[in-house]
């Protein structure tokens, strides 16, 4: 699948993403500044956190419970489309994932 990163500066960095591959370790591999995914995955850091484009919202699903309290403590502004990108993993359905770096 393809995503599609746009950066604070209105920058964007697309990549092809394996399925399987979660969006922070794809943000990792692809040197997405602002992404650095601390935890490495493991809902305990939050510095994977991305805002998730309208229209994948409804696409991307919703957080967890884990997630949830996360995302309260999150460096950046939460938003209603904020996400920890390690929690959404890479599939067919999510081809064009448009995700959003929160400014630092
Ligand atoms: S990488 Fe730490 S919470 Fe996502």
């Amino acid at each position: 699948m393809k995503v599609t990163w746009i950066l604070p500066d209105g920058g964007e960095i697309s990549a092809d993403v394996a399925d399987g591959v979660n969006m922070m370790a794809a943000a990792v591999e692809h040197n997405i500044p602002g992404i650095t995914g601390e935890c490495g995955g493991n809902l305990s850091c939050a510095t994977c956190h991305v805002y998730v484009a309208d229209d994948w919202t409804g696409k991307t699903g919703s957080p967890d419970d884990f997630e949830d309290a996360m995302l309260d403590v999150a460096e950046a502004e939460r938003k209603d489309c904020s996400r920890l990108s390690c929690q959404i993993v890479a599939n067919a359905a999510l081809d064009g994932l448009v995700l959003v770096v929160p400014a630092a």
